[in-house]
């Protein structure tokens, strides 16, 4: 069976002693990730996901010359198939370890928030990926996405739609309600419906050119490795005892959920994809 796990960027912002956005650098260092990101175990179960994102990358359709930010670069794999355009991209992210993963890969990167971004009609795109269902400030991040844009400028993304990881998302409250002692689940993800999408983005002045809810079941080696990756956040008052329960209960339901001999697991992603124009 083909070895699979999911990937995920969450958007970012830094600053270093020049850079406009030096006065939010304190901001920044008062905020909490929602999630650990290790470039190492992410690259290595999560090559796939880059390419599953060329299509979006397509519709962004860089250009030569082009100043593109985006929002969630992650380790820069996008950012450097953005630049085989003839595109500069600017990238940010909440992982400073993923920030230096991409600075590696030679982009100009930024540890931040999409929802604290201090440029103002700068670029002609803004791409995103596998990033906006973690922001919670969901209005802000649209605000300051399109305050970032030229007039005329696109905002091309994909991101978890709703139904996006149901069952996972239900396994996870179950075991959390089976365990009073974990506490309550606090639910960190955003899956919006298109309709519900759509007037965020025109309530800040985009014209919706296009929107899509695209299911895409995806394959992986094991539950318990997504689990690894993503869940740290949710689970990271748990001590290491509690977390192995956490995740071995979650595999058990999932089991007859997401689960079966012949297909073995298949993740239940739902993408929401996006492109609209800033009107000004
Ligand atoms: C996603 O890419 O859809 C996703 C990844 C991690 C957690 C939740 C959703």
């Amino acid at each position: 069976m083909a070895v699979y796990v999911v990937y995920f960027c969450i958007s970012n912002y830094w600053c270093d002693g020049n850079h406009p956005l030096q006065n939010k650098e304190e901001k920044m260092k008062n905020t909490k990730e929602i999630n650990k990101w290790n470039p190492e175990t992410y690259n290595k179960h999560t090559a796939f996901v880059s390419q599953l994102a060329l299509p979006v990358v397509e519709l962004l359709n860089p250009q030569e010359g082009e100043h593109i930010l985006d929002a969630g670069c992650g380790d820069g794999t996008l950012a450097i198939e953005i630049e085989k355009y003839g595109a500069k991209v600017v990238g940010v992210d909440m992982s400073a370890e993923m920030i230096e993963a991409c600075k590696e890969k030679g982009i100009e990167a930024y540890v931040g928030s999409v929802t604290s971004l201090s440029y103002a009609n700068e670029f002609d795109a803004v791409f995103s990926n596998a990033t906006l269902h973690w922001v919670k400030d969901v209005k802000g991040a649209v605000e300051n996405i399109a305050k970032s844009l030229k007039n005329g400028g696109r905002f091309v993304a994909e991101f978890g739609g709703v139904g996006n990881m149901h069952h996972v998302v239900v396994a996870i409250q179950q075991v959390f309600d089976n365990h009073p002692e974990f506490g309550a689940f606090q639910n960190p993800w955003y899956f919006p419906t298109p309709k519900e999408y759509q007037a965020l983005l025109e309530s800040v002045g985009f014209e919706v050119k296009y929107i899509e809810l695209i299911p895409r079941s995806t394959p992986m080696d094991d539950i318990v490795h997504w689990l690894d990756i993503f869940v740290n956040g949710i689970t990271e008052h748990l001590s290491k005892e509690q977390f192995e329960v956490f995740k071995s209960e979650c595999r058990d339901i999932l089991v007859n959920t997401i689960y079966s001999e012949e297909k073995g697991w298949i993740l239940d992603y739902v993408r929401l994809r996006i492109e609209a124009v800033k009107i000004g």
